[in-house]
């Protein structure tokens, strides 16, 4: 066992390490020394947290093995296109883990501490067990929702917001009533009582959300998620676990934030849940609307080969259809014929934060040419080429022109203004949201069917 002291040097040390590893993180050339830091800390903390500990050892060593083993396979495993899931299910572990951590500190609690510390420690328990278990319940139903297990529309049950206040209201009393007793069956009761609320609260908190709104759900329960950990930092008196969960919480909190605003939604309404879900129905729902036409890959060829300027927006399809490769040789091809070509990225193209960023420069695009939505909005009208490769709602018009659409009022990049537009997928099938989208239908839109990768190497062919 080492010292007191090393340990919470060790603490710092990771502390630190962690801060430089979200500085990292933060832009794309820094990313890879960003997770190294993050690795090193990690590290560091979990050597010295099994240092501290007094008896066991062998229990954690056999349960570190098991997790570490369940961890590396299913990181092998995953594919980027799953990787929301994955984290989804990643959030409710923390859950669980800060509930258990609770029930045992609340058995624990009146034998390790004086009674005037006993209350504090208590609202910490509760506090701690009741966050735990809402974000355990709520990733469970967003892990559902995002492979496909459980529906992805939003569950409306009448009164709802009530509902939820409630559930709120009567944790409060039973927070005090805990308190009051404090020992014996009468605590353990009330704190069971309120764990049942709060995983039926995350639970609806989380399925009255709609499917197009579920990227901002991951990150407020990535946020959740380190909350938790902060308070079963604070159970456990471990200082690293307050701060890492407060690094984890406000972060996920201002990436929520961010998010809201690329979609247009209030970030208060997220909080409370049930947003995307006021119920409007919408004429664009499924169905198709008019007549389209398509492009072959030789004139889709053709069409590139005259523009002087050309914009790709890249989907979620490029990411199944693993295209990012063709697309890079494409845009090489294409420069080295002295025509401009720029990435257009949608803030949730893709299926989690920053998806087709890290596509694009695993397959060696230049980072230049890749520029965010606000950067590159205003340049559609002055663009001969649009290029959709797999992209739906994020390029999807009825966003700004249809007030009664599920998606009304989300930021869209703005293609249709461009003098071309192609846009590559298999069908006439709607995206994420399950939204029909009029860009197919507009004068100067032709589609290009086919597995995206397919239809890029086609293209190239031709070209
Ligand atoms: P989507 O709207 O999901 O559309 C993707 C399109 O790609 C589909 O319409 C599909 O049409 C096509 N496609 C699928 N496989 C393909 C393949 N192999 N080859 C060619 N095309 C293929 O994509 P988006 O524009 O990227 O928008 C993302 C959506 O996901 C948004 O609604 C967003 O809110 C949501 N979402 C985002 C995140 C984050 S954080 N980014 C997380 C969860 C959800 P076909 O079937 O006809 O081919």
């Amino acid at each position: 066992m080492l010292s007191h002291g090393i340990i919470q040097a060790a603490y710092v040390i990771a502390a630190l390490l962690f801060i430089f590893s979200l500085r990292g993180l933060s832009n794309q050339e820094s990313a890879k020394s960003g997770n190294i830091y993050g690795m090193i800390g990690m590290a560091i903390a979990l050597i010295a947290a099994v240092a501290s500990i007094k008896g066991g050892l062998h229990w954690i060593i056999i349960a570190m093995v098991i997790g570490a083993a369940i961890g590396l396979y299913l990181a092998k495993k995953v594919e980027m296109t799953q990787m929301p899931e994955l984290v989804a299910l990643l959030h409710s572990f923390v859950g669980m883990a800060a509930v258990l951590v609770g029930f045992n500190s609340f058995l624990d609690a009146h034998t390790m501490i004086t009674s005037n510390e006993l209350t504090v420690h208590l609202v910490e328990i509760f506090v701690g067990i009741f966050i735990g278990a809402v974000t355990f319940s709520g990733s469970v139903v967003a892990f559902g929702k995002l492979n496909g297990r459980i529906s992805s529309k939003p569950l409306s049950i009448p009164y709802k917001h009530y509902w939820n206040l409630a559930a709120i209201v009567v944790s409060v009393i039973l927070m005090f009533t805990f308190i009051g007793v404090k020992t014996g069956a009468g605590a353990l009761v009330s704190l069971l009582v309120m764990t049942i609320i709060a995983l039926v609260f995350g639970f609806h908190l989380v399925a009255s959300i709609g499917g197009a709104d579920m990227p901002v759900v991951i990150s407020m329960l990535n946020s959740y998620s380190g909350w938790a950990a902060a308070a079963a930092g604070f159970m456990l008196g471990n200082d690293l676990l307050i701060v890492t969960g407060a690094l984890v919480g406000s972060s996920g909190a201002i990436l929520s934030y961010i998010m809201c605003k690329a979609m247009n939604r209030s970030f208060i309404s997220v909080i409370a849940g049930g947003f995307g879900s006021d119920g409007s129905s919408s004429s664009s729902s499924e169905e198709e609307q008019g007549e389209y036409r398509e492009m072959q890959p030789a004139e889709v060829a053709q069409t590139l080969k005259e523009a002087r300027s050309v914009i790709i927006v890249p989907g979620y399809g490029m990411a199944v259809a693993q295209a990012q490769g063709a697309v890079s040789n494409i845009t090489e091809k294409l420069r080295g014929m002295g025509i401009e070509v720029r990435f257009g990225i949608h803030p949730v193209a893709g299926r989690l934060p920053g998806h087709m960023n890290v596509l694009l420069a695993e397959a060696k695009v230049p980072y230049d040419i890749v520029l965010e939505m606000d950067e590159i909005n205003d340049d559609f009208p002055d663009t001969d080429v649009v290029w959709v490769i797999g992209a739906n709602d994020t390029v999807n018009p009825a966003a700004e022109e249809d007030p009664n659409s599920p998606i009304a009022g989300m930021p869209v990049l703005e293609v249709w203004k461009a003098k071309t537009v192609i846009i590559s997928k298999r069908s006439m099938n709607t995206g994420y949201a399950g939204v029909q989208n009029p860009l197919f239908f507009k004068e100067n839109s032709y589609m290009l069917f086919g597995d995206a990768k397919d239809s890029v190497e086609k293209v190239l062919q031709n070209l």
